[in-house]
């Protein structure tokens, strides 16, 4: 398929393969909550010609250049500027019930780290922004220059985990009250500084985990995802299938346990029967964590890290089944 350099889908044919059976039902709606350049969901709108895309993303730079490439399939596209945490609320405005199809592909995207305004990159200098959505209220030169050693060093160890959070926090404090911390590379030169010498040579560049501490606080990254994912699962039609690209592992256990929480029976054990409400809803699609193959591994490094997740949903969210026999939690 032909995509500009640089917008290059990940685990694209899988993704594809496991929406497939679920798009193909007439009428048939996808929710892009991630639709970054509309990779992914141009070749959907490709493979099924009836098939409707609601594209969400929080960056309106993405919003405006998906507008662009999907002119062709405009009559056939929504898309709309916000957090994806907001689904429940965009579909009772666009005034749809149900869909066939949700797909997350998280994190940031190769545009935005390669456009040296936004500051996600620590390789080239720039602001310290890093906001997906530029209207945004937190940057990260306002983490950087007023939390506390404390909170900036436990973000930086939970979301980064970062070995030497405290070093780096500290040194970050001792260097703002000298001049605040505006750019990319003070920062990233602050944290090679501040680390052991010995851990500068291993594990590529070591702002690299500075850097995802303070992505995922700035865009509230961990809650937006703990919030998106059930209204995401609640939104999906019997027979509907969602799936999940992740690109650490803290979202990828966030997406975990809200998947498998959905299928699995949580009837009491010993009751003969599963109990109305209790029956699992959806079924997992994939055992684990699926990863890349080596080919594309080789052709797009920037998939190193993904972990694909998907479920389709099995039964109604009700109880409206009654009480029937229990059922094997996931296929
Ligand atoms: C990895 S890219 C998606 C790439 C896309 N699948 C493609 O093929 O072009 C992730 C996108 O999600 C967006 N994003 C990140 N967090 C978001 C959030 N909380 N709500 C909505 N969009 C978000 C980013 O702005 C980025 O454009």
């Amino acid at each position: 398929m032909n995509l500009p350099a640089g917008h290059v889908p990940v685990m694209a044919d899988r993704v594809r393969a496991i929406l497939a059976p679920a798009l193909d039902a007439p009428g048939a709606v996808l929710v892009d909550a991630t639709l970054g350049r509309a990779g992914h969901s141009r070749a959907l709108l490709r493979d099924h010609p009836g098939l409707t895309v609601i594209g969400i993303d929080a960056d309106d730079a993405a919003i405006a250049e998906s507008r662009h490439l999907l002119t062709a399939e405009a009559d056939r596209v929504r898309l709309v500027q916000s957090t994806y945490d907001e689904i429940t609320a965009i579909l009772a405005d666009l005034g749809v019930d149900s869909v066939q199809g949700v797909l997350f592909d998280l994190g940031v995207s190769s545009p935005q780290l390669d456009d040296p305004g936004r500051g996600f990159s620590y390789a080239q200098d720039a602001p310290l922004d890093m906001r997906m959505d530029q209207s945004g209220p937190l940057t990260a030169a306002e983490v950087v220059n007023s939390y506390p050693a404390d909170r900036l060093a436990r973000i930086l160890r939970d979301y980064g985990e970062e070995r030497f959070a405290r070093r780096i926090a500290d040194a970050v404090l001792a260097e703002r009250s000298r001049e605040p911390i505006t750019s990319t590379l003070r920062l990233a030169d602050i944290v090679k500084t501040a680390i052991p010498a010995a851990a500068r040579r291993t594990g590529g560049n070591p702002a690299k985990r500075t850097f995802q501490a303070l992505r995922i606080e700035v865009n509230d990254e961990l809650g937006a995802l703990r919030r998106a994912v059930p209204a995401a699962l609640d939104a999906v039609a019997v027979g509907g299938r969602i799936v999940v690209l992740s690109y650490h592992s803290l979202e990828d256990r966030i997406v975990k346990r809200a998947l498998s929480e959905r299928s699995t029976d949580t009837t009491p054990p010993g009751l003969p029967v599963s109990l109305p409400g209790s029956r699992p809803q959806f079924r997992l699609l994939t055992s684990g964590a699926e990863r890349p193959d080596d080919a594309e591994l080789a052709a797009n490094p920037r998939a190193a890290s993904a972990r694909l997740r998907a479920a389709e949903r099995s039964h109604p969210a009700t109880g409206s089944m009654g009480a029937v026999p229990p059922g094997p939690a996931a296929a």
